[in-house]
């Protein structure tokens, strides 16, 4: 595995919609595994492809019950409101106020082309609707209600996405 470096805010790729990923090649799975090292590196819970400058539809979370992979990823259904606070590791130093869906399902292949189907709440719903986001060229920052200051993150301590 490898370390890729992340692009920051500025870079078109953050605002362009990635394309769907055909199969899982091997390219495409080195691209996964780098992703990982690369989110665990920057104490992320959660990376999307543009992120590496990749325009693939791809994402990697981690809210501390092991790395889930979704490639091709897309939100099923959606239930509920909740306000908090978000980072991104492509907009450094910046915390604001997102609104997002409370509960999601969430449906794409996982690192083996598998087909998986997954439902999330609380701040794993956040980071895969934060990382989803990414793969249509919206910053959360697009959604921002606000800003906020690193101490307003959520209890769990998350770093960026
Ligand atoms: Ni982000």
């Amino acid at each position: 595995m490898a370390k890729l470096p992340i692009v920051t805010i500025g870079d078109p790729v953050l605002q362009t919609r990635a394309q769907e990923v055909p199969r899982i090649t091997k390219k495409i799975a080195k691209l996964i595994d780098d992703m990982i090292e690369t989110m665990y590196e920057a104490d992320g819970i959660g990376l999307a492809a543009p992120q590496v400058g990749v325009g693939q539809r791809i994402i990697v979370a981690d809210l501390g019950e092991g790395p889930v992979v979704l490639v091709n990823p897309v939100i099923q259904s959606a239930q509920g409101e909740e306000i908090d606070v978000e980072g991104c590791l492509s907009i450094p130093e910046r915390w604001v106020y997102v609104k997002r869906a409370a509960e999601v399902e969430v449906s794409g292949l996982n690192e083996k082309g598998k087909q998986v189907r997954l439902k999330a709440e609380g701040y794993f719903a956040r980071a895969l609707q934060h990382e989803i986001d990414h793969l249509d060229g919206i910053l959360m920052l697009d959604r921002s209600l606000g800003e906020a200051t690193p101490e307003e993150l959520d209890d769990a301590g998350e770093e960026g996405e």
